[in-house]
């Protein structure tokens, strides 16, 4: 199966078009992956990694440490610019408007910076742009300003911890992020209507993603049943690759998702398959 093939019959058809991305698709703008060697934090003498750092129960502990690593973290991604990745899926939305749909487990902006539109976006693990009240006082999200954002790694002032102090009760506020022993929920993280959307998908592309959360991983089964096509852009092996090497309408390519969308989106630009 190639890409063009894919693309002839997808075109005939009028059902989603899937992007759903991970943390692979911003190495490219300089932004380490989540399950990378880089990623580990220090609090007095001891290391956590990401996947500690990023649970209700530190932030409990230590809610202090906890924004300050999102502090660093959001300020390396304030640096970072979308990549020729990010901008051939705003290309992808352009060409396929309605049938688009881009879920993303990125909390970076680099999707929204690079242009896609807000509609037809899914920000699946939160965005670093927002926070809330850590006591749900309110479900609101309210924009974190920029200009608290760390340049490099530091420990917070009283000013900063002032702005993050909920308003309304005063509690702590928190990072509008899916820790890892939380679960999904459609009011935050728009669960069942990225399923709801997969159901209707004719193709999912997956790219940058290593397979390691339960979302996407719900997003391939409901592929699969819908008959949609699967490509996997990874420059390695993930936890889908066997699913989707095994499934009659998948196709794994191996590659950087700035070179690999590239390719496709020369496909679709051919006569053939423009519409
Ligand atoms: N192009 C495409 N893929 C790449 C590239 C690249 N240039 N560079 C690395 N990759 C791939 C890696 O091979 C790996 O499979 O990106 C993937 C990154 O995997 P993870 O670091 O596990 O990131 P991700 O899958 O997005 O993690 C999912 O888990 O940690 C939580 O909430 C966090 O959103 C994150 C989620």
């Amino acid at each position: 199966m190639s890409p063009e093939s894919i693309l002839k019959d997808v075109q005939m058809k009028q059902g989603n078009v899937i992007f759903l991305t991970g943390a692979g698709l911003s190495t490219d703008s300089g932004i380490p992956t989540f399950r990378g060697p880089e990623g580990y934090w220090t609090i007095g003498s001891k290391n956590y990694m990401p996947t500690e750092m990023a649970t209700q129960e530190m932030f409990n502990r230590y809610p202090e440490k906890v924004w300050d690593w999102y502090l660093y973290r959001f300020g390396v991604c304030a640096r970072a610019k979308p990549n020729k990745g990010h901008q051939h899926i705003v290309d992808f939305e352009q060409k396929w408007k309605d049938r688009f749909v881009l879920v993303s487990q990125n909390i970076d902006g680099l999707h929204q910076e690079a242009g896609n539109s807000f509609e037809r976006s899914f920000y699946i693990h939160g965005n670093a742009a927002f926070f809330r009240c850590a006591a749900s006082c309110t479900k609101e999200l309210r924009i974190l300003p920029t200009e608290i954002w760390y340049e490099g790694k530091q420990e917070m002032n009283a000013a900063t911890k002032h702005q993050l102090t909920c308003p309304n009760c005063g509690a702590w506020m928190r990072p509008h992020v899916l820790w890892f022993d939380e679960s999904y929920d459609e009011d935050y993280y728009s669960f069942e209507t990225v399923l709801n959307k997969t159901e209707r998908a004719d193709l999912v592309f997956l790219i940058g993603t290593s397979g390691a959360t339960t979302l996407p991983a719900y997003v391939v089964q409901y592929a699969r049943a819908a008959g949609a096509y699967l490509v996997e852009i990874n420059p390695n092996e993930t936890n889908f690759t066997d699913v989707v090497k095994e499934y009659s309408k998948g196709l794994v390519q191996r590659g950087t998702a700035s070179e690999l969308l590239g390719e496709w989106m020369n496909y679709f630009s051919s006569s053939k398959y423009n519409l």
